[in-house]
């Protein structure tokens, strides 16, 4: 039996952007920012926030490309003090989301999330308290899994927050948010986790050279069980869209 790992710790994330040739901890890399963002215009007075950014990469990423002027915040502090130093364009912050008011000093045009709404205990506040420094219309993105049709009632304990598309409008419009279109990328996971879990068996030794020894299978059998939930429909991915009332 391996030794479970948290894939969103620091060493975790290490291992994911290994395997995923880039400083991202989310599915299907640049191809997903640029389908997350394509609604936004490229614009460099705009102001965003990565919320839950990890590493630093796609706020990065962002950036170079002309979105704007681009915000992190993470709970990690190590993936945080990684980010600065990588990224030193970028504005980072070590911040949970329910004190992004309290810590970051200024409101935004875009707030955007890529794989760290699921990740959150408390979704409902996190949506309020990101409520508060969003400019007035400002645009909110979250990129996650969702509920896939086949789940049944017991959430999938891999993603025990996935989004479920049927609350997720009410819970956007308790926190101030009004709900705008939901792009199903479900079909888009299954591809990008079919050649994330190729990647994995590709990358063997450097994993365990990261993550010691029973890394590879744990992570291995960890991807290829999301993968399995997400062709067989409990699991799903989406882009949903809103914008601050
Ligand atoms: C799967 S990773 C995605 C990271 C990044 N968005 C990316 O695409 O590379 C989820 C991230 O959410 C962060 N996170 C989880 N809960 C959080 C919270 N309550 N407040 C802030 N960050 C959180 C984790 O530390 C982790 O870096």
């Amino acid at each position: 039996m391996s030794r479970p790992m948290n894939m969103n710790s620091f060493e975790g994330k290490r291992i994911l952007a290994l395997i995923r040739e880039g400083d991202y901890a989310h599915a299907g890399e640049e191809e997903a920012i640029e389908r997350s963002l394509r609604p936004i215009s490229r614009n460099e007075d705009s102001w965003l926030l990565d919320v839950g950014c990890g590493r630093g990469g796609s706020a990065d990423y962002l950036r170079r490309n002309g979105w704007g002027q681009v915000e992190g915040i993470d709970r990690d502090s190590a993936s945080i003090e990684y980010a600065r130093a990588t990224y030193p364009a970028v504005g980072f912050h070590v911040c949970d989301v329910l004190d992004v008011p309290r810590t970051v000093a200024r409101t935004f045009d875009v707030i955007y999330m890529l794989n760290a709404f699921y990740a959150f205990d408390r979704q409902r506040e996190a949506l309020a308290k990101l409520r508060k420094v969003a400019k007035p219309g400002a645009q909110l993105v979250i990129f996650d899994y969702t509920v896939g049709p086949k789940a049944g009632d017991t959430p999938n304990p891999m993603m025990p927050h996935a989004i479920r598309l049927s609350e997720i409008a009410a819970m956007l419009r308790e926190a101030e948010w009004e709900p705008g279109s939901i792009e199903d990328l479900s079909s888009d996971y299954v591809r990008w986790y079919a050649a994330f879990v190729d990647r994995i068996r590709l990358k063997h030794a450097e994993i365990e050279k990261i993550g010691g020894a029973d890394s590879y299978s744990f992570v291995l059998s960890m991807y290829s069980g999301l993968h399995s939930a997400i062709v067989q429909g409990e699991l799903g991915g989406a882009i949903v869209h809103a914008r601050a009332t």
